[in-house]
Formats: C-alpha cells, structure tokens, sequence
C-alpha cells in the first residue's frame, strides 16, 4: 500500500501565513479524498491533492497582485565541474546576478542560489584523464569557478557543491520520500546514453551514427537493471499545471516546446547508475549510485540548508522554497521544466514559480562548449576588458531568451560607444564644465534646476520602462532604457550648449550652470538604474558625484526618482569612469577593424573638437 503523507511540507511552510484557509483546505481536502478514496482509484485521489497543492499556491501569488514578503530566491544551473568555466556557463550567472541585484534594489530579501554539480560518469571520467582522484579534481574546479564569479563580480548567497555531506543527505531523504510515494520501481533498461548529457536519448533525436545534437558525439549503447521514477503517472498534472500557469516556463515560445513534449507521451526515466561509483549510493542498495540529474537538482534545495543546522528536507524547504526563478539555457529545458516539477509533485513539495531558458552563445554558429571545444576564455575576458565590458556586452547584445555570437571587434564597439563615449565621456565632460565655471559646486537643488524642462519627464519614463523590464527578466531592452537617458543627456548638451551660454554671463551663464545639474542628476539616475548590470562602473559614477560607497551600497530603487542632487553638493575632480578600448589594427581578412578604426578616428577627432569648444 502507497503511503500518502497528509501533511505535505509545502503546506508547514505556508501555515503560519495562511493558517485560517489551509484548515479550512484541509478539512474540504479530507472530505473529499475520503469521499473519492470509496469511489475512485487512489491514484486519482493522489493526483488531485497534488493538483491542490499546486494550484493554491499558483492562485496565492498570481491573482493576488501584491508582492509576497517571501525572499526572492534564484537559481543558477549548478556547473559540471568536468572542465573550467567558458562563457557559456558564465553567461547564465552574469544574467542571474544582474537580476539578483535588481530585486535587493527593489528592496527584497534575494537569496542567489548557484554551485557545481559534481557526481556521474562524465565528472569521473574527467578526474581520471588529468590523473587525479574525482574529489580531488572537484575541489580544482569548483574553485575556478568561485574565482570566476568573484573577478566577473558575482554577489551570490549560496555556493552548493553536490559532493557537499548536507546535500547527500538531503538527496537521500528526497529520493526515501519518492520511494514512499510509490513511484520507484526497478527495472531494465536499454537505450543509447550521451555521457555528456548524461541522458539517455530518444533514437528519433539523434543525427548520423546516432550522433547527440548538442556534443555531435556517437551515443553509446548500454543496457542496465536501474531503479526508475514513475514520470508517466504525472503526466496529466503536468499537462495541467502548465495550461493553468502559462508564466511557468519562459520565454513564452519554450513553453509551447514542453508541452509539446508531454504532449508526445511521458516515459519513466532511469533514476540510478550500477555502472557509476562516483555518486551518491541509493538509499537501501549500495550496489547503484543516484542518476546525477535527480541528485543534482536538489541542489536547488539543500543549498538552502544552513550549515549549522542538521541537513533535513523539511528544514531547506521551509528556508525559502519555492524558489521564484530557475535561469538555465535551453538544452536543459526538459530536466527544469519535466522531471523536476514531476519529482517535487511526488514528495509533495511546492513547485518553483518560473523556469527561464535562455539561449546559448555561438562561436560560427555552434553552441560554445566544453565538450566541441570551441569556447571563448572568460578569464581572459575579464582580465583583458574588466568585468564591467564583459556583463554589459553579453547582456545587452544578446537578447535574453535568443542566442546571440560574440566577435571582438562588436565587443570593442558597443563598450566603447556606449560606456566610454554615451555615459562616460557626457559625465565627464560635465564635470569639467562644473569645474572650470562653478567651482565643482551644483548651484541649485536638481529638482529646482528641471522645473519647467520636459528633459525630467524624458528620464523618469526611461526609468519606469528600465524598471518593467528588469522585471520582465528583458535584461537588453533594461540596458536600452538606460542608455537612452544618457543619449538624451547628451541631446539636451548639444541643443542647450552650456559652454558658450557661460560664457555668455550672467542670466545666460545662470542657466548653463542649472543645466549641468540637470545632466548631473540624470548620471546618478544612471549610476543606479544601471548597477544591476555594471555595478563597477557605476560606483564609480557615484564617486565623481560626490557620494559615499557606503551611499552607493545602501541606494535603492527608489533612489532613481528625480531630485537627489541636492544644491552646494561638491562633485569629485572629473577623472574617466571607462577607459576606451583600443582596436586591434586589423584581422585575417584585414576588413572590418580597420574600417572601424578609421570611424573610431573620426570620432576622436570629433571630440577633441569638442574640447576645445568647451575649454
Ligand atoms: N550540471 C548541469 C546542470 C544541473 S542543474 C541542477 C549542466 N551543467 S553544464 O555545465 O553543462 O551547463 C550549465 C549551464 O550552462 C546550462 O544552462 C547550459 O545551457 C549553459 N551553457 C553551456 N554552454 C552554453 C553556451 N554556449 N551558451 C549559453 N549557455 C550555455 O547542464
């Protein structure tokens, strides 16, 4: 006989909120599984608690239009350590910090979830082509990755590594209370598995010589006695959950590939490896190790376990759970989007509200990675163009949710024109103006200065629409939003010409002086609205503003409303917040720089022109 447990954990951690309507949910829940329990198969009774379980939760939060005070928790994809970080996998972390910081802006308690997943085949076989043992191997990796998100600037909050002991043991339990539920089985098992998916594959997806897709390399044959989780009893919730919450997966067109896909029939997957030691022992038979994917998800969840507390399910879950966003690129869809929701539904554990597949980054076309080689060095990146070039390009480029190519030369270009030339050079060109005629002195309170100015109105919508779209997770139309406030910062200096008006004098002179207020004003707005995605470069806006960090540590969201600047505020001496980035002089075809260099040229010529008019 299954055992169903009555008091699922989702409910625990929703009782101290929502006491009154879960007793009341649970004596309706009583009745009527007792009622159908005579009348009907369990399972059915099982499924439609589940569906209550789901459906209470979806309803809470989507209809009730306030925000929840629960803490804003996101996931990176936890990284196979069987090779350093590229870009590909920095890509998805750059994405979830600027999100990360966009909601501690708005004031919510953000808990960032990211780490390395360490077991399976693939790992093992890695540790043993560099001669080291597996953990040992590990340790080397997961550390690359550490020093990677602190050089790119990465704030998380939880590191989990799956060859942490806490996060064994939350597996275990995991995997105890699904064998409960009755939705364990063992079986055997036939199929062609890619090891670096590590996936069994359907023979219809496969290219010549049963090629993966995503690695073009030959799936192996294997045939093994495993235990097998019952995904095929779920799917009907599945079905259902996903047309009653459409918002689930994201972007919109993914959500039509995962239905398609349950759609085309759900098969039990194989849960556990007798051919892999490197894993965690299934619970009861020693012999098999857990599947690295059903270990690995719960990641997500005994990240969540304090390490001072005695590592339980119950306990991580009720530390946060659910979480708000999983970001992972599209090629791991079907584990976020299927499995995982299905194993959460069997240990009764709340699903998490939004599952994000971005794309990928191409090199000619072919996703970037590990396993064809074909990477591009973050750490060089970094090292080369400063963490604050390497956000801003990949996440204003690439349109969050589509792939997108990286070329030097289109990197070098937009930082360049937008960071050096758009944001930095106006600040800086304003800094001098207020040195040479107002001593480095705002003469007036900003919000006195744009009375009667249209350009205030401009930013603060610029501002509304930046704001919507962070919210959207539309990280490039964000950067846009942003950046138009300083193309019209730079407008409103080229139509109301502050040098020549000061030297114009008195009211003339007057007005140039609140005009350099105005712009200033909006620079502090950018430095804000900004930071999600170049925290670096706006503190350091910050600075010449005349501001603390501790001022900049503590801004909010609601700082980005106009009038901060206030009158007497003492601006820094003007110094470059980005350094332009030289062109290289030509490439193999000898083409495209040196036609960008002759522009670049144009350019410079352009302002030096201009410093000298305003000198
Ligand atoms: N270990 C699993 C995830 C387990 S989550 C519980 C895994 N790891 S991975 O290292 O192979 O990939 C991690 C993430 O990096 C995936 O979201 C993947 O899509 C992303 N990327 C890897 N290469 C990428 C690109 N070239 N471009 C963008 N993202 C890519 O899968």
């Amino acid at each position: 006989m299954r055992k169903f447990d009555p008091w699922p954990i989702f409910f625990r951690r929703e009782w101290n909120r929502n006491w009154p309507f879960l007793v009341g949910f649970a004596i309706t829940g009583t009745i009527i599984t007792k009622f159908s329990l005579g009348l009907t198969d369990y399972d059915d009774a099982i499924a439609d608690e589940i569906r209550a379980v789901f459906c209470s939760y979806a309803t809470n939060t989507d209809k009730s239009g306030t925000e929840p005070a629960d803490p804003f928790v996101l996931t990176t994809p936890l990284y196979y350590v069987n090779a350093p970080p590229h870009m590909g996998s920095a890509y998805t972390t750059i994405a979830a910090d600027a999100i990360a910081r966009f909601q501690r802006l708005l004031g919510k308690k953000v808990i960032f979830i990211t780490g390395t997943d360490e077991h399976g085949e693939k790992i093992a076989a890695a540790a043993a082509d560099g001669g080291s043992s597996p953990s040992e191997h590990c340790d080397v990796v997961s550390q690359a990755y550490k020093t990677l998100w602190k050089d790119l600037d990465i704030a998380y909050d939880k590191f989990i590594r799956t060859t942490e002991p806490k996060h064994e043991a939350i597996v275990k339990e995991f995997y105890s209370s699904v064998l409960a539920n009755g939705d364990i089985y063992k079986a055997d098992y036939e199929g062609l598995y890619c090891v670096n998916c590590e996936e069994y594959k359907d023979e219809k997806e496969l290219l010549e010589n049963q090629c993966c897709p995503i690695h073009l390399k030959p799936c192996v044959a294997r045939k093994e006695d495993n235990y097998f989780f019952a995904l095929s009893k779920y799917q009907k919730l599945l079905e259902d959950t996903l047309t009653e919450n459409p918002d689930f997966v994201q972007p919109s067109f993914r959500l039509n590939e995962v239905q398609g896909w349950i759609k085309s029939g759900l098969r039990d997957f194989s849960i556990s490896r007798a051919s892999v030691d490197w894993g965690i022992p299934v619970p009861n038979d020693n012999k098999q190790t857990i599947y690295v994917w059903f270990d690995a998800l719960l990641g997500y969840i005994s990240a969540l376990s304090e390490d001072r507390d005695q590592p339980s399910l119950r306990t991580a879950v009720s530390s946060g759970w659910p979480a708000s966003l999983h970001l992972i690129g599209k090629d791991i869809l079907r584990f976020h989007a299927v499995y995982w929701p299905a194993m959460l539904m069997s240990a009764g554990i709340g699903l998490p509200k939004k599952v994000f597949g971005h794309g990928f980054l191409t090199k000619d076309g072919m996703k970037m990675g590990k396993s064809l080689g074909n990477t591009l060095e973050p750490n060089e990146l970094v090292h080369n163009f400063g963490s604050d070039a390497v956000r801003y390009f990949f996440l204003k480029e690439v349109e969050f949710g589509n792939d997108g190519d990286y070329s030097e030369d289109r990197f070098i270009k937009i930082v360049n024109a937008h960071l050096a030339n758009t944001i930095g050079n106006l600040l800086n060109r304003t800094l001098g103006l207020l040195k040479k005629n107002c001593q480095s002195t705002l003469v007036v309170d900003s919000a006195v200065a744009a009375e009667g100015t249209a350009f205030k109105d401009t930013v603060e919508k610029l501002v509304e629409t930046a704001r919507g779209h962070y919210e959207n997770l539309s990280l490039s139309s964000a950067c846009e939003a942003v950046l138009d406030i300083s193309n019209a910062g730079n407008s409103y200096m080229d139509e109301h010409v502050p040098w020549s008006r000061f030297k114009q004098g008195g009211a003339a002179s007057e007005a140039a002086a609140k005009d350099l207020v105005i712009i200033l004003e909006a620079m502090r707005i950018i430095a804000v609205a900004l930071s999600p995605v170049t925290p670096n470069l706006c503190w350091r806006i910050y600075e010449q503003l005349g501001y603390s960090n501790e001022q900049f540590s503590n801004a909010a969201w609601s700082d980005t409303k106009w009038g901060g600047l206030k009158g007497g505020q003492v601006m820094a001496q003007p110094k470059p917040v980005f350094g332009r980035i030289e062109l290289k002089t030509g490439t193999e075809d000898g083409g495209e720089p040196a036609a960008a260099k002759q522009v670049a040229k144009k350019k410079e010529k352009k302002a030096k022109a201009q410093a000298v008019a305003e000198a």
